[in-house]
């Protein structure tokens, strides 16, 4: 039995109202992807431009075919081993798919959210899709906790609803089945070698480059270089490089905080009068307290946050991707 705010918020969805609902990446900002002008609605709520699709969420697998014109076999593989959980595919949009939903293009992106909440919502909406972007301003950092969305939105919004914090905090993997070989457009919550087991080593192109895509072609969002920014300038850096920038920018008078991950280091030689701020050591961990941090930091308003440079391995890979365009415009990565 769903509970009443549930059953409200399905009711206002169903009238062509705006819903925010926990997924277990991130908050999404929902509106039934058949009604156009509710779709609309997101849009301009997101301040986000016309040609940025979105992703429609759906309850479960078997409503793909109302969706994608075609279903290729590893379309299916991948469904059947992932869904419900945090992997969008990308396939041939149906003639009936509103291009609004698409942002004009040809294709779809779907997935099935493994959060009971999500889950109750679009059982009881009843069989349509909901498309959702992340229930933030475009360009800025994913909500991963209900304030973040009420601090933005507030009564903007028909209906909030309350899960919690997010179990990933980073949004979804995203595969493009356009191709005969799948491609990944945004690496996410899913890891790549979850992919590659499923796949084979060689069954899944990903390029960690390709998401510097030119503004002029803004097939994914979340591919243009500068995106899931903070307001405070970020710079990133090897640990060993952090103390002698903080010293530089700490003598041109500057008001600096240091985020690093929470490990016992020694003689780390960063001035004692620097606010540190921690992130925990692991993967899984950092991903999930990365969004709330980088926000709890934007209220401090530092003329600068220096970040230590997570590991520069595939199990980073999203933590990675999402600072580069984070601290993107700032000066790059440093080298020790
Ligand atoms: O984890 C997530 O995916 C979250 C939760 C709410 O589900 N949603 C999310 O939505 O991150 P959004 O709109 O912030 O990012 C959706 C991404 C964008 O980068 C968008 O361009 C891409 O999906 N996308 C949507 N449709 C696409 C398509 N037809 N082709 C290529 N990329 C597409
Ligand atoms: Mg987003």
């Amino acid at each position: 039995m769903p509970n009443k705010l549930i059953t409200l918020a399905a009711a206002r969805l169903r009238a062509g109202g705006v819903v925010a609902f926990p997924t277990e990446t991130v908050y999404g900002l929902g509106a039934d992807a058949r009604n156009e002008d509710a779709v609309r609605r997101v849009f301009d709520l997101k301040e986000r431009p016309a040609d940025h699709p979105l992703i429609v969420h759906l309850a479960e697998a078997s409503q793909v075919d109302s969706w994608a014109s075609e279903i290729p076999q590893t379309a299916r593989r991948l469904m059947a081993r992932f869904w419900p959980g945090p992997l969008t595919l990308v396939l041939p949009a149906r003639d009936d798919v509103p291009r609004v939903v698409t942002g004009g293009q040809d294709s779809v992106a779907l997935r099935t959210p493994n959060h009971p909440m999500a889950q109750a919502l679009l059982r009881e909406f009843g069989g349509g899709g909901l498309a959702a972007p992340s229930a933030n301003r475009f360009g800025r950092v994913s909500p991963t906790e209900t304030w973040h969305v009420r601090s933005v939105f507030g009564i903007q919004v028909d209906q909030i609803l309350d899960g919690g914090p997010c179990r990933f905090g980073l949004e979804s993997t995203i595969v493009s089945l356009l191709e005969e070989r799948p491609r990944v457009l945004r690496p996410g919550a899913l890891p790549l070698s979850a992919l590659r087991a499923e796949l084979g080593m060689d069954g899944i192109e990903y390029d960690p480059s390709s998401g510097s895509a030119t503004p002029s072609t803004p097939r994914v969002p979340g591919a243009l270089a500068a995106h899931y920014a903070p307001a405070t300038p970020l710079e990133i850096h090897a640990i060993e490089a952090l103390p002698a920038r903080a010293t530089t920018l700490l003598d041109q008078g500057l008001r600096i905080a240091v985020l690093r991950r929470n490990r016992n280091l020694r003689g780390l030689g960063l001035p004692p009068s620097l606010p540190q701020y921690l992130l925990p050591a692991r993967v899984e961990n950092y991903a999930r307290s990365l969004y709330a941090r980088l926000r709890e930091l934007d209220r401090f308003a530092f003329d600068c946050v220096l970040i230590e440079a997570p590991p520069d391995d595939e199990t980073w890979w999203a933590v990675n991707d999402r600072l580069a365009r984070a601290a993107h415009g700032q000066p790059r990565r440093g080298r020790a």
